[in-house]
């Protein structure tokens, strides 16, 4: 029965210690911003903060996660970084069919929190596990350029 803080709120949920952190963010605490793709740590869609790292919840047990930070999608309105990103993601009108989105912009905030002026290998590093089926990646670079202040090079494509 794993005590954590999720989005700011302490939580204790009675289930089994390896359960996946997905399944109780999705399924018991009801935040469906979190995404499940592919559930073996191969497409981003599950990202989330773990004392600010990004991490892949579909692999991530709660035991994992016990007396630690967890935040998700819907708390980046009220988060700094997370605000400029979600700002960015709007500018250069990212979204596509928007599935792999909240993984994206997850991994893109611990990336610019780390890094606030990124290089392209950064960006590359950071988000080489976030899977896109739609292909924007040309315009998630942009926008994370944009959210560091920089301005994009790459072709809004
Ligand atoms: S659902 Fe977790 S990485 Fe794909
Ligand atoms: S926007 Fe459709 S999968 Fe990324």
């Amino acid at each position: 029965m794993p005590t954590f803080t999720l989005n700011g709120q302490s939580t204790t949920l009675d289930l089994p210690d390896d359960m996946p952190l997905l399944w109780a963010i999705r399924d018991v605490a009801g935040l469906t911003g979190t995404k499940f793709g592919c559930g073996i740590a191969q497409c981003g869609a599950c990202t989330v903060h773990l004392d600010g790292e990004a991490v892949r919840s579909c692999v991530t047990p709660l035991a994992a996660v016990a007396g630690k930070k967890v935040v998700t999608i819907e708390a980046m309105a009220q988060d700094p970084v997370g605000q400029k990103v979600q700002a960015a993601w709007r500018d250069i009108d990212v979204v596509q069919c928007g599935y792999c989105q909240s993984g994206q912009v997850m991994s893109a905030t611990a990336l610019l929190r780390a890094k606030p002026a990124p290089t392209d290998a950064d960006i590359d590093s950071a988000m080489a596990g976030n899977i896109c089926r739609c292909g924007t990646y040309g315009r998630i670079r942009a926008a994370i350029k944009l959210a560091a202040g920089q301005p994009p090079q790459e072709p809004r494509s």
